[in-house]
Formats: structure tokens, C-alpha cells, sequence
């Protein structure tokens, strides 16, 4: 089986870029991590690489157009046939995020177009919305916006707080990216405007990470 090489770029923590790796760590899993690119040295996803012995390098520099410059050499060098941002905190270059068009996905937390930017988390606790999630989009050049791949849902309980609800989302992000992910390299993904048509109908996987489910599993989880 050939695996489609995913780049992933990250700013931060990598939680996401771990769930990839652990997902590819299984030789069935169609996609594997090509290379990771951080803008900032001290990212902690540079050491996941690093363990998981995939290529990895920062390109810190700060003016936009020479990231995207530098990024997109790498990417091709490493023969990349799917961008997943995960956590990458910088606006894109518009050249390459047109240049990407259709191969590259973001992770978002929050039920998109909810609350795009920044602390998405935090604006669903103000909206008092009683549910929120994560949303795996392609990437188009004006941020959290782009056709939407997949969502999951989790509640929002009423003694929530940014960091609880936060992490809530992140779990169900974990599980999220990695199906979204197979689902390009599976060929299943046709975007057609804004809508992403899924072959085969939504993965049942991705069915069982949504609202009945999802609350039924955390409430017989004890919630939390
Ligand atoms: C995640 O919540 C992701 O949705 C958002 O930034 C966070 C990154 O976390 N874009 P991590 O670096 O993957 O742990």
C-alpha cells in the first residue's frame, strides 16, 4: 500500500500531530507523517517528531512570505500530498494557502463557523451554546473558514471552565483528525463549494463521535 505523505505543521504542544502519529503508527492507517514544520524552536511537537523519528525542522522566519517560501520547499522536497495544520498559530501566506488549495486541512476547536480565531473555547462559554466540538476544514485564505471535512461534538456542562471544556474538545479532536485525515488519503473527499462530499456516506466513525453518542458515552463516563 502506498501512504499518502502528510506535512504537518505545528506552533505548539503537538497533541494533534501525536494523534496523527500514533494513528499511522498502524501499517493498515493509509497516510503517514512526511515531515513536521514548527514556526517556533521551542515547540514541544518538535520532540514528538523527534521520537517518532520523522524529519522535523523550524522555520522561524518571521516575515510571512519567507515562511511560506521556506515551507513549501520543504514540503515538496519531502514529497507532501496533504498539509494538516495542527495548532500552527501564524496567518498563512495567501500564495501558498492557494498554492495548497485542496490539500491542506486545519483542526479548529469549535462547531465551525461558530467561533473562529482565537479562544474558541472561551467564546462558547460566553454564547452559553450547550454544545461545542471541533471541526476539520481545508484551508482557504480567510482563517477558520473553508469547507468543512468533519466535526465532532461534545457537551458543555454548566460547571465547565475554559480549561475543562477545553480539554473535553481535545479529546474528541484526537479522534477527530486522525478520520479525517484517512478519509483524504482513502481518495473519499470531493469538495464541491463549500460542502465537502463524502464517498460512501460519512464514516461510521465519525457518525459515532456525534451528539447521541458522544453524550451518551460521557454521561455513562460519569461526565467530566
Ligand atoms: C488545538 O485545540 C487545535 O484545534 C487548535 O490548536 C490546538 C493545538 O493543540 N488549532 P495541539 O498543539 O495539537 O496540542
Amino acid at each position: 500500500m502506498t501512504r499518502l505523505r502528510v506535512g504537518v505543521l505545528i506552533s505548539g504542544r503537538g497533541s494533534n500531530l501525536q494523534a496523527l502519529i500514533e494513528a499511522a503508527a498502524d501499517p493498515g492507517y493509509p497516510a503517514e507523517i512526511a515531515t513536521v514544520i514548527s514556526n517556533r524552536g521551542d515547540a514541544l511537537g518538535l520532540a514528538r517528531a523527534a521520537a517518532a523519528d520523522i524529519p522535523h525542522q523550524t522555520i522561524a522566519d518571521p516575515d510571512r512570505t519567507g515562511f511560506a517560501v521556506a515551507a513549501d520547499q520543504v514540503l515538496r522536497g519531502a514529497r507532501v500530498e496533504l498539509v494538516a495544520l495542527a495548532g500552527f498559530m501564524r496567518i498563512l501566506d495567501t500564495g501558498f494557502v492557494e498554492a495548497w488549495s485542496g490539500r491542506m486541512i486545519n483542526i479548529h476547536p469549535s462547531l465551525l463557523p461558530a467561533f473562529p480565531g482565537l479562544h474558541p473555547q472561551r467564546q462558547a462559554l460566553a454564547a452559553g451554546v450547550k454544545f461545542s466540538g471541533c471541526t476539520v476544514h481545508f484551508v482557504r485564505v480567510a482563517v477558520d473558514t473553508g469547507p468543512i471535512v468533519a466535526q465532532a461534538v461534545v457537551p458543555v456542562e454548566d460547571s465547565d471552565d475554559e480549561d475543562r471544556l477545553a480539554r473535553r474538545i481535545l479529546a474528541a479532536e484526537h479522534r477527530l483528525y486522525p478520520l479525517a485525515v484517512r478519509l483524504f488519503a482513502e481518495g473519499r473527499l470531493r469538495i464541491d463549494g463549500n460542502r465537502v462530499a463524502i464517498a460512501g456516506g460519512v464514516a461510521p466513525e465519525i457518525v459515532a463521535l456525534n451528539p447521541a453518542e458522544a453524550l451518551t458515552e460521557h454521561l455513562a463516563s460519569g461526565g467530566g
